[in-house]
């Protein structure tokens, strides 16, 4: 395992090829091995950085909340460290409330952004007590139930019927997460800032991408953010749900890679 001492954690990471670099950040309650397939794409222009948020796959969990802004300071502390100074910024769903807080806090450092599978908002209020729940229920339970409970939300009910392969995948990387970090990410989801206003002032090319089927942060979020952001652009992926890079890899990859061609 590759790991960079940050602020007070240990954070594992992959960093694969050279070229303009791109940080990939991923989802709750996933880690850095959701963005394997774009990582391989990507490698042979660009320098890939995906990190272990905290709490998440091989890095080190914290006390409190792992606040959005928590994990964007990581994320600008491992570039400092990777002697990264800009780059392009993409997370998917909760790695993209964590793209966000990274763009507001660190503008300069962004050169692009991709925003996958999520959305500007915060949580209602009711989705904060349920985030509370979740939190208490992940410390006292386990992943599996959360696991059980997440799946039929994140994938397509074709995928949950016909690709078992891949739905042992997702299961997989969710009981593979540390309880106390699942918590602490809820937590901090549930604090979050609402990026709506601020979007509208990202001056940087914007790619925004959602599965057509995603019942977590559904096409229409992307809509919005796609209103907000001037000159971004949105592609629906056919046939995909929450985690539209794993559901369909080539369509992703196709509008992955036709961004980055063009910023
Ligand atoms: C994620 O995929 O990161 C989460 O489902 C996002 C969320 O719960 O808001």
């Amino acid at each position: 395992m590759t790991s960079k001492r940050v602020n007070d954690i240990n954070l594992a990471y992959t960093d694969l090829g050279a070229g303009p670099p791109i940080v990939l950040i991923h989802g709750y309650p996933f880690n850095r091995t959701l963005w394997t397939e774009q990582a391989e794409l990507l490698r042979s222009k660009h320098r890939v950085v995906a990190p272990d948020l905290r709490g998440f796959g091989e890095s080190d969990s914290s006390e409190g909340p792992a606040t959005m802004s928590r994990m964007a300071d990581d994320v600008a502390s491992l570039m400092d460290a990777l002697e990264i100074e800009r780059a392009v910024i993409g997370g998917l769903s909760m790695g993209g409330y964590v793209a966000l807080a990274f763009a507001r806090m660190f503008p300069a450092r962004v050169s692009a952004m991709v925003l996958a599978d999520t959305r500007a908002q915060a949580d209602t209020e009711e989705g904060k007590q349920t985030r509370s729940q979740q939190a208490e229920k992940a410390l006292s339970e386990g992943m599996a139930g959360i696991a059980d409970a997440m799946l039929p939300k994140l994938l397509t009910p074709e995928t949950v019927s016909k690709r078992p392969e891949l739905v042992k995948r997702v299961r997989d990387m969710m009981l593979k997460t540390k309880p106390e970090g699942a918590a602490a990410a809820l937590l901090g989801m549930a604090e979050r800032d609402d990026q709506t206003e601020f979007i509208s002032s990202i001056q940087v090319p914007a790619l925004i991408i959602v599965g057509r089927e995603d019942a977590i942060t559904p096409v229409a979020d992307s809509e919005k953010m796609q209103s907000r952001i001037a000159g971004s652009r949105l592609v629906v992926i056919e046939n995909a749900g929450h985690v539209s890079n794993l559901e369909q890899t080539e369509q992703f990859n196709d509008a992955l890679l036709g961004f980055l061609s063009s910023v």
